[in-house]
Order: structure tokens, then C-alpha cells, then sequence
């Protein structure tokens, strides 16, 4: 089995966009910027914010964290927004997920200007993402799409199965998957024998959120297995796929930790500088 080492791909990318950042910045006359908005204690987002924020340092972004009480207002929330918004240096906006539920998540998320959208989460990102046109797109999904091809791996005509429908990985990375030519199937909480799609992929994706649920009797011998999925179980960080299991059958699989965690992180700093360019017209 090959590991799909996403630590050692998003440093090596992480450093090559340092590089970049330091060819542009003295000419735009600042480094991109990174607003980071978290309401509320959630230990996992906090965590996650965390590592943005130390891997903005990393590569040179500059970047800022709001962290707004769990009981604050949409109101606030709405003028902050719109503050980062009309804030020319500021390149690209996230709001960190999950957000408490007095506050409308739709709403908020489709406040943040289109290009300020750090995350792709915004409906007309979304929308140019699924029909093909040119876009920032969702970290994770972009981030798993970066570390198959750095392992020179094409998915075109392979049989996809991705685990999971979400609007942050599942449903995206489907899209982008299709989109390199391989034949998808998604399932999802209603799929009625999984084992029987899973053994049948060429490629699975798990992002389902739920520990260990891809045991080896699923996976077919010599597939490819990327594992999204990030469960803190007993104080310990577990994937979405058994990997002791899985590792004997697998030809190439993920870790968790430091497999598709540092490309989402990844793909998320490229998106600011994305971002950041396109705010001084380069394509
Ligand atoms: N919560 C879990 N994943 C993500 C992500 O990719 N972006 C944001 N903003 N929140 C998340």
C-alpha cells in the first residue's frame, strides 16, 4: 500500500506558494489577507481555526480571527460581514462551520462577497463549480483532487464512490471527480447496501462522518482509498475508514491525521491567494 502522505504534498505546495506570495507582494504592496470569523467554543472549530491561522503564517498570509460570542446577534454577525466586505484589504473571508442555531447559515454564508468567498461555499461559486465554469472552489474537495494528481493518479474511466452528500465535500467532490472522467456513485444515509457500492469502486471517497464505517470486506482489492473524515473518538483524532483493515487491501490510501486535513488547509491558502490576485486584475 502507498500512503497518500497529504502532510508532506501540502508542505511542498504550502512552500511553493510562499515563493509566489513573495514575487507579488512588493509589487501590490501588501501580502494577501485572510479574514477568519468563529462564533462560539467549539473545541474541534477552534481547533481548526488554529491551524489556518498558523498555516496563513506559514506561507505568508496575513490573517485575522474574529471570535464572536456563542449568543451574539445576526445583527453583529451581518455588520462584520459587510465591514470585511467594503475592507479593500481584505482578500478573502471565511465564517467557520458549524455556526450556533439562532443564526441562518444560508443567509450568512451568502453575505460574504462572492470574491471574498475563501471557502467556495458561496451559491454562485457553487453553481459555477457545477457547471464547469471558472471558480474558487471548496478547499476539501480541491484539496483531494490536488493530492491524486500529485500522486499522478487519473481517476478518467475508474469507477468513484464517493460516501457522503454534503455541500462542503461530497457533493463537490463528486462534481469534480465526473468532471476528470470518472463514473460516479454517491451514496449517503438512505443507501441501502453500501458494501455492495464500495466494493465496486475503483476509487472511494469517505466523507461521511462516521468512524471506521469503511471496514476491509467494502473495499475491493487494489483501490484507491481517500479518507475525509475527521471524528474525535475517546480524545483520539479517527477517520472515516478503518484503516488497519483497509491498509492490507488498499493500493493507496490516506492517513488521519495528515492526510486530507493539510491539503483542505492547503487548498483553502491558494484560494486567498486566488483571491488576492484577481483583486489586483491577474487572471
Ligand atoms: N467546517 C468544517 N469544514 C469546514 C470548511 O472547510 N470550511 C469552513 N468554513 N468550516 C468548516
Amino acid at each position: 500500500m502507498i500512503l497518500l502522505d497529504g502532510l508532506k504534498v501540502a508542505s511542498e505546495r504550502n512552500l511553493k506558494l510562499k515563493e509566489e506570495i513573495e514575487k507579488y507582494a512588493p509589487t501590490f504592496g501588501r501580502v494577501p489577507s485572510l479574514s477568519i470569523i468563529l462564533i462560539g467554543d467549539n473545541p474541534a472549530s477552534q481547533s481548526y481555526v488554529k491551524g489556518k491561522g498558523k498555516a496563513c503564517e506559514t506561507v505568508g498570509i496575513a490573517h485575522k480571527l474574529y471570535h464572536l460570542n456563542e449568543n451574539v446577534s445576526e445583527f453583529e454577525v451581518v455588520q462584520l460581514i459587510e465591514d470585511l466586505n467594503d475592507n479593500p484589504n481584505v482578500d478573502g473571508i471565511l465564517l467557520q462551520l458549524p455556526i450556533p442555531k439562532h443564526l441562518d447559515e444560508e443567509k450568512l454564508i451568502n453575505l460574504i462577497s462572492k470574491d471574498k468567498d475563501a471557502d467556495g461555499f458561496h451559491v454562485i461559486n457553487q453553481g459555477n463549480l457545477y457547471q464547469k465554469r471558472k471558480t474558487i472552489k471548496p478547499a476539501t474537495p480541491k484539496g483531494v483532487m490536488s493530492l491524486l494528481e500529485t500522486y499522478q493518479i487519473n481517476v478518467s474511466g475508474m469507477n468513484a464512490c464517493v460516501v457522503g452528500r454534503s455541500n462542503i465535500v461530497g457533493f463537490p467532490l463528486a462534481r469534480l471527480l465526473m468532471d476528470a472522467g470518472a463514473t460516479i456513485t454517491v451514496c449517503h444515509t438512505k443507501t441501502k447496501d453500501l458494501g455492495y457500492h464500495t466494493k465496486q469502486a475503483d476509487l472511494i471517497i469517505a466523507a461521511a462522518g462516521r468512524p471506521k464505517m469503511i471496514t476491509k470486506d467494502m473495499v475491493k482489492k487494489g483501490a484507491i482509498v481517500v479518507d475525509v473524515g475527521v471524528n474525535r473518538v475517546e480524545g483520539k483524532l479517527v477517520g472515516d475508514v478503518d484503516f488497519d483493515g483497509v491498509k492490507d487491501i488498499a493500493a493507496y490510501l490516506t492517513p488521519v491525521p495528515k492526510g486530507v486535513g493539510p491539503m483542505t488547509i492547503n487548498a483553502l491558502l491558494e484560494n486567498t491567494f486566488e483571491l488576492y490576485l484577481s483583486h489586483f486584475n491577474i487572471e
